[in-house]
């Protein structure tokens, strides 16, 4: 049985991908320090996999654990790199938090990596990269644009520090760089999700909250934008689709497919949605009604984004396959599960 260490596993796509890698008959080992999810995670995925993954409470930017960590569990396959913080307003309030947390996590690894024979890593980037791209759908060779944020930097910096470790020993790793556009939802099951920390910045999550009462109501960031209903587009991804891919890229890898030792991959549906067909269908598809009010621009907003995953698809023949309808279900039974189990957090 492949052994694959997941990095941030307790987190929001970390827990996802966990479960399908469970479920294709890998042996997992989370590392994760906790700051931005809970241990019982761990619990919602033994309910949906039937197995428990083992788990370190390690934080990456600690070597010498981290190299003991390796040395105990011995023989890894592959590394899946999820940990890192991902809050792009925190990240303009305490950037060397974020320079630090991000690259020397990343770094850590780079450098334990041949210590201990493992060869494998797969990245979690961003469709950050493309800042506002200048032609839709966007494709991987799209030029990177200035990063809007100190988070989106160093989503860019870890892919360029990826490519020359990989660069520099062709023989020592194998890479895939996975870049996600927005990824919504929960597990079918709503056993595992995404945790609010906090008043949330992203539109799901606020959207959910506000459908349930804990937000009086949500507020549109703009309805002057150059797109047919004035909002915002983006590429909504189920976070299982995605958690799916991370599976296939890890294969593609372990079965060495790789025709070069580094691969950057979109993953989106192809599909771009505004802000306000997302609350059209999430009011339609779970019977509950969204308050909003439209408000001005969101400082740092692209206008519109969403993905040509055509190599995606032809690679690693991995496809979006939720439906948009499912996957805005999802995220309101797991808003229904948190109230059930979580006090409300405002
Ligand atoms: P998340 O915060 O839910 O998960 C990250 C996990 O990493 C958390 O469990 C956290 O406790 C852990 N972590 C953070 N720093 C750590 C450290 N130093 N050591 C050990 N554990 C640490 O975030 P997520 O949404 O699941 O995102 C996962 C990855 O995907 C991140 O790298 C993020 O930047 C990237 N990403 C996320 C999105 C998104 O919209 N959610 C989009 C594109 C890329
Ligand atoms: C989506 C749309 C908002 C909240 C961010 C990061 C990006 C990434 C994913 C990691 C936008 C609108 C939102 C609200 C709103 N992650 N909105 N009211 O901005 O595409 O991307 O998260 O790499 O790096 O920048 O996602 O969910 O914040 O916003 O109108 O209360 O919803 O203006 O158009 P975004 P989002």
């Amino acid at each position: 049985m492949s052994k694959i260490l997941v990095t941030g596993g307790a987190g929001y796509i970390g827990s996802h991908t966990v479960v399908e890698l469970q479920n294709e008959g890998f042996e997992v080992i989370i590392v994760d320090n906790l700051s931005n999810s809970k241990i019982e995670v761990l619990n919602g995925i033994e309910k949906i996999t039937g197995v428990r993954p083992a788990f370190e409470n390690i934080d990456c930017l600690d070597y010498m654990n981290l190299d003991r960590m390796f040395e105990t569990r011995g023989n890894i396959d592959g590394i899946i790199h999820f940990a890192a913080y991902k809050a792009v307003g925190e990240s303009v309030e305490k950037p060397l938090m974020y320079y630090r947390n991000n690259l020397v996590s990343l770094i850590n690894l780079l450098q334990l990596m041949p210590i201990h024979k493992i060869k494998n890593i797969v990245f979690s980037s961003s469709c950050t990269v493309y800042g506002q791209p200048d032609q839709l759908p966007v494709t991987e060779n799209a030029p990177i644009k200035p990063a809007l944020s100190p988070y989106g930097n160093t989503k860019q910096i870890c892919e360029e520090i990826i490519r020359d470790t990989a660069h520099a020993a062709p023989e020592t790793y194998q890479a895939i760089l996975l870049r996600y556009f927005n990824p919504i939802g929960a597990h079918p099951t709503a056993l595992i999700g995404e945790l609010p920390n906090g008043v949330p910045n992203n539109l799901l999550p606020f959207v959910a909250q506000t459908a349930i009462g804990i937000r009086p109501e949500l507020k549109v960031f703009g309805n002057d934008y150059n797109t047919p209903d004035g909002s915002c587009i983006r590429d909504y991804i189920n976070v299982v689709d995605l958690a799916r891919a991370h599976v296939v890229a890890l294969k593609r890898m372990m079965n060495n497919k790789m025709t070069e030792n580094i691969e950057t991959f979109n993953l989106g549906t192809g599909r771009g949605l505004s802000v306000l067909e997302i609350i059209n269908d999430f009011e339609r598809v779970n019977d509950v009604k969204v308050p909003y009010q439209i408000v001005g621009r969101r400082e740092g907003d692209i206008e519109k984004v969403w993905a040509d995953a055509t190599l995606a698809n032809e690679v690693l023949g991995w496809q979006a396959k939720e439906t948009i309808d499912d996957t805005l279900g999802s995220a309101w039974a797991w808003e229904k599960h948190l109230a059930e189990t979580e006090p409300k957090s405002v």
